[in-house]
């Protein structure tokens, strides 16, 4: 199998992906390996990139305040990744 991660980036993370993943909906590759990692301790930073309309659904922030209490690192996205900020926030969550 793959070595331990030290820490797992989720981005870019659609509406989609976020609510399965605090929803534990675990039928996609991504949102279960993330899922899994909470149970395992693998520190996780997320940056989603929805657009506007989605993320007025009641779920969006439902399931960012989910991850959040799951102590994953929410971090706000924009129509593009901003990368830098995301491997930067990754590399920090190293211990
Ligand atoms: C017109 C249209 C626009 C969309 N825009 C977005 C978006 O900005 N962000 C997003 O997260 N999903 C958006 N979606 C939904 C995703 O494309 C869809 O949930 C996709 O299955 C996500 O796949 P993934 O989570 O497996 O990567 C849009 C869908 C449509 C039809």
């Amino acid at each position: 199998m793959w070595p331990a991660a030290d820490v797992a980036l989720v981005a870019p993370a659609t509406f989609n992906t976020v609510n399965h993943w605090a929803l534990g909906l675990t039928s996609h590759f991504v949102p279960a390996f993330a899922a899994e990692a909470i149970g395992k301790g693998i520190p996780l930073v997320t940056m989603p990139c929805v657009n506007q309309a989605l993320a007025q659904h009641p779920q969006f922030e439902r399931s960012l305040a989910t991850l959040r209490d799951a102590g994953v690192t929410v971090l706000r996205g924009a129509p593009d990744v901003d990368w830098d900020a995301a491997l930067s926030e990754a590399g920090r969550r190293i211990d």
